[in-house]
């Protein structure tokens, strides 16, 4: 298996109701660690074999499983859903799911997708060997085979229920391996899903400079590479993207417009200047909490033993955008060295953030990096994004925002009808 063959894809994974329900946490976990992006769709009886939770974590994607979540629904209808998709995989797919699909019933949100996606389906049956062999299943297995799914297995052996025969779900990795096989074609650019289409975004990124003197200043190691990636994704995303950036030294991302600046305080002021005009501010910039309260106006001469810089506290951009009334929805970010879900919760509730991003930088990721993990926090949900490039991260990030975002828009809209 190349380790490159899943990167980019967007799998959907259905799993049913079977006991072999716990084998789908790893098959996701080596679909991810292949580089696809996995969203799991559950039918409501798998609840009774595993943990949404666990899933979510594993693919950094809240699980979906109800056709009417006005909430889900709204971030991603499931027409959008199907779409996404370039392939669709159900593992287990039990007798009865099998069944249903066969009859193209849609009485739930994973038998709509099967039916509404044009990605190429994939069935992994896990069943007791008696039900694989009935004649309803061998027809429900013909019928959907004719249409096109590909079956994975069963494989043969001892089962959980004591019997012995074909039924077994195949083992993960050979799951894996299969999809991972799987000439699947590159997306037309127009197919691409655009999640923020005329949204319009402002993005802080780099660092900012607070001048001690003519040749010195106070800076920190951000590189702007986060931030820029951001922009860049959230313009893929079919968003009007603004990047107020610091001094780095990155080109500008396509069709994004960039402002350069370099304190604190002249990226609070183009940042207030750009936010009534503005639906999404996501502020990456690691900002110099502290100027030296007077730069000096020529170059300091060395001569004392120890020297004093008095500084002033800079203005909190961040904390001024989300303090306003109208505001954007607001996405914060934390570089913390240790107990990162804890600190990065508390900043996003003292400046009232509707998301933070959090990046644990001790363990030599975060600033000045190609790479970089996430944990996302929001109001009653939280995901990990995995160690990956800044750029596909930007794209997971644009993507869990654009989620809240419309979840937040649709619940409004529905609080001011029924006022
Ligand atoms: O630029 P790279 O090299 O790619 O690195 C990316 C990054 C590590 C800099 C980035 O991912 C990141 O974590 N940025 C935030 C750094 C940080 O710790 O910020 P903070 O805890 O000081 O601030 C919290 C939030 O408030 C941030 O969203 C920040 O932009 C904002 N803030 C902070 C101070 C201030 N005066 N104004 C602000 O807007």
């Amino acid at each position: 298996m190349t380790e490159e063959h899943l990167r980019g894809r967007r799998i959907l994974l259905g799993i049913c109701a079977g006991i072999a329900a716990y084998k789908t946490a790893e098959l996701a976990r080596l679909l991810a660690q292949q580089g696809a992006a996995v969203q799991v769709v559950m039918t409501r009886s798998a609840h009774q074999f595993i943990g949404a939770l666990t899933l979510q974590a594993i693919t950094g994607r809240p699980v979906r499983d109800d056709l009417f979540d006005p909430v889900h629904e709204a971030a991603m209808g499931h027409i959008e859903l199907a779409r996404w998709a370039d392939l669709v995989v159900v593992a287990p797919a039990t007798a009865d799911f099998m069944a249903r699909a066969a009859c193209g019933l849609a009485d739930d949100l994973l038998t709509t997708l099967c039916l509404a996606s044009p990605a190429p389906l994939f069935m992994a049956p896990a069943m007791n060997q008696a039900m694989w062999q009935h004649p309803a299943t061998v027809e429900n297995v013909a019928r959907l085979g004719a249409r096109g799914t590909q079956f994975l297995g069963p494989a043969v052996g001892p089962q959980a229920c004591g019997d012995v025969g074909p039924g077994r779900m195949l083992e993960p990795a050979q799951i894996c391996a299969a999809l991972a096989a799987q000439p699947i074609p590159d997306r037309p650019a127009g197919e691409v899903v655009q999640r923020l289409p005329g949204r319009r975004v402002l993005v802080t990124a780099g660092p900012t400079r607070e001048p001690i003197d003519p040749v010195r200043f106070i800076a920190n190691r951000s590189s702007g590479k986060m931030g820029f990636a951001i922009a860049a994704a959230a313009a893929a995303h079919g968003a009007r993207v603004t990047l107020i950036a610091g001094p780095v030294a990155l080109p500008s991302p396509v069709g994004v417009e960039r402002h350069d600046v370099e304190t604190a305080r002249e990226m609070h002021d183009r940042v207030m200047a750009e936010i009534p005009a503005c639906d999404i501010f996501i502020a990456c910039a690691a900002v110099a909490d502290y100027r030296p309260v007077e730069a000096s106006a020529q170059k300091m001469k060395k001569g004392a033993s120890h020297l004093a810089l008095d500084l002033a506290r800079n203005p909190d951009i961040l904390a001024d955008v989300a303090g306003g009334s109208p505001r954007p929805f607001c996405i914060g970010f934390a570089a913390e060295t240790q107990d990162l879900a804890g600190y990065a919760e508390q900043k996003r509730r003292a400046k009232a953030l509707d998301m933070i991003a959090a990046n644990d930088v001790s363990a030599s990721q975060g600033f000045d990096r190609e790479d970089n993990a996430l944990l996302v926090l929001w109001e009653g949900g939280q995901v990990s994004l995995p160690r990956q490039s800044k750029s596909r991260l930007a794209h997971r990030l644009v993507e869990l925002i654009a989620d809240r975002f419309d979840a937040q828009t649709a619940a409004e809209d529905s609080r001011s009808a029924s006022r």
